[in-house]
C-alpha cells in the first residue's frame, strides 16, 4: 500500500460529525442545519446563548441562559500572578487551568460543564482587563447577562450598551463553530485520551493563539491602523505582497469562493459603524487587497475571511484591539464543549502515524 503523507490533513477524515456543515466550495456553513448568516443576523431575535444550546444538544431551545459568573478565589489569585502584560488568550487559558485545577472535572465530559466554562471565561476576560488596568474585577455580574453582555460588563462594572452587546453577541455567533480547525480538532485530540474538558480547552486556547488562526482580528486592525488612508492602501499592501507578506484578513484554508461569515458580519459592522472613517477604511481597503491578491496570485481564490469583518464590527464595540482573540476563545468554547462531547460519544483515541525519514540505524562509538 503506498502511503500518502498530508501535512495538513486537508484530504483527511478522521470523523463524522453533526454539528457543523463547512462547505468551502460552496460558501456555506451551517450549525446544526442552520444557516451561519441567518444566525448571525439573529432574524429570530436568536441569543448566542440559543446557540450555544443548539450546539451541545443538536436542537433549537425556545430559551436559553449561563449560570453565573462566579470566579473562584483560585482564579482570581493565578490572574493577579501573571504579569499585566500578558496575552489576554494566556491569562484567559490561566484561568481555566485554575479553575479545572480546583473543579477537578469528571469524564466524560457534559454540557453543564461547558456551561460553567462559557459563564467563567467572560468575567476571567474582564477581570484581567481590570486588573492589568490597575483595577480590582467587578464584585459581581448581573446573571440576566448573556456571554457578550458579560464580557463588556466584566471589562467596564457598568451596564453595557445594547447596541454594542448586540454587535458582540452577532460576532461571538459567527465565531462559535467551524468544524475541524486546528484548536477544536486539538481539543477533540484531548479529550480522546480521557483528559477532562478544562485541559482540552487550554490545550484549544494554545492552538487558537497562533496568528494563522485566532489572532488574525488583531492583525487586521494593525494593518489598518498602518494603512491609514485610503490612498495609502494600494502602495502599502504592494509592498507587503512583495516583500512576501499576508495581507492579513484574506485567503481561507476551506473557503476559496467566499466566506459566509464575512458577508453577514460586514452587515452587523455597518450597523455598528454606520458611516465612520473607519468602517469606510475597511470597505475600501478591502477592495484594493481584493484586486491586488488576485493580480498577485491568479490561480488562487483569497477571499475576504471572517476575521476582516470581525475586526471591523469589535472595533465598532469598543474592545482593545489585544483582546480580539480572547473574545474569539470565549465564544470558541461553544463549539470546543460540542465537539467534546461528540468525541467523548463516538470518538476513540486519536493516534496518527509519521514517515520516518531521519537516519537509519548508527552507533554511539
Ligand atoms: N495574503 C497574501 N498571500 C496569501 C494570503 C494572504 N492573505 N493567503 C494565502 N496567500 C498565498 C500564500 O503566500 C501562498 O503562496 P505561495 O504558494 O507562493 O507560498 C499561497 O497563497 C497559498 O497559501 P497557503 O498558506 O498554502 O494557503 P492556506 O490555504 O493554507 O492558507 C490561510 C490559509 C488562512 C492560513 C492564509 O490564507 C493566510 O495566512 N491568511 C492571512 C491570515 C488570516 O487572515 N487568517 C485568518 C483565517 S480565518
Amino acid at each position: 500500500m503506498t502511503t500518502v503523507v498530508d501535512t495538513g490533513l486537508e484530504d483527511v477524515v478522521v470523523a463524522e460529525t453533526d454539528i457543523s456543515l463547512v462547505d468551502g466550495a460552496a460558501g456555506r456553513l451551517l450549525y446544526r442545519g442552520y444557516e451561519i448568516g441567518d444566525l448571525v443576523r439573529g432574524r429570530d431575535g436568536g441569543t448566542f446563548e440559543q446557540v450555544v444550546e443548539l450546539l451541545l444538544d443538536g436542537e433549537w431551545p425556545a430559551d436559553a441562559s449561563l449560570p453565573p459568573s462566579h470566579l473562584t478565589a483560585g482564579v482570581v489569585q493565578a490572574l493577579r500572578a501573571i504579569p499585566a502584560e500578558s496575552a489576554p488568550l494566556d491569562a484567559l487559558r490561566t484561568a481555566i487551568s485554575a479553575w479545572g485545577a480546583g473543579a477537578r472535572l469528571p469524564w466524560p465530559p457534559t454540557p453543564s460543564q461547558v456551561r460553567e466554562l462559557l459563564a467563567l471565561a467572560p468575567a476571567a476576560v474582564g477581570a484581567f482587563a481590570r486588573l492589568r488596568a490597575g483595577q480590582e474585577p467587578v464584585a459581581e455580574i448581573p446573571e440576566k447577562l448573556g456571554a457578550a453582555g458579560r464580557l463588556l460588563y466584566a471589562i467596564s462594572g457598568e451596564e453595557p450598551d445594547p447596541g454594542a452587546t448586540r454587535g458582540l453577541e452577532a460576532y461571538f455567533i459567527s465565531a462559535a463553530e467551524h468544524g475541524f480547525n486546528a484548536s477544536t480538532f486539538t481539543c477533540r485530540v484531548i479529550i480522546s485520551t480521557r483528559s477532562d474538558l478544562a485541559s482540552a480547552v487550554c490545550g484549544a486556547i494554545g492552538a487558537l493563539k497562533g496568528p494563522l488562526h485566532g489572532g488574525a482580528p488583531t492583525g487586521v486592525e494593525g494593518q489598518l491602523a498602518e494603512i491609514g488612508t485610503l490612498e495609502n492602501a494600494e502602495p502599502w499592501i504592494r509592498a507587503a505582497l512583495a516583500r512576501g507578506e499576508r495581507i492579513m484578513g484574506f485567503g481561507h484554508r476551506v473557503y476559496r469562493t467566499g466566506d459566509p461569515r464575512a458577508a453577514a458580519l460586514r452587515e452587523v459592522a455597518q450597523e455598528l459603524a454606520g458611516d465612520s472613517d473607519w468602517m469606510r477604511l475597511a470597505v475600501g481597503v478591502e477592495e484594493v487587497a481584493l484586486r491586488l491578491l488576485k493580480e498577485h496570485k491568479p490561480d488562487r481564490q483569497l477571499p475576504t475571511n471572517v476575521d476582516y469583518y470581525a475586526a471591523a464590527v469589535l472595533q465598532g464595540v469598543g474592545l482593545d484591539p489585544d483582546l480580539y482573540p480572547a473574545a474569539f476563545a470565549v465564544a470558541r468554547i461553544s463549539g470546543w464543549g460540542a465537539h467534546a462531547l461528540e468525541q467523548a460519544e463516538k470518538g476513540r483515541l486519536i493516534r496518527p502515524s509519521a514517515t520516518y525519514v531521519g537516519p537509519e540505524r548508527r552507533d554511539l562509538a
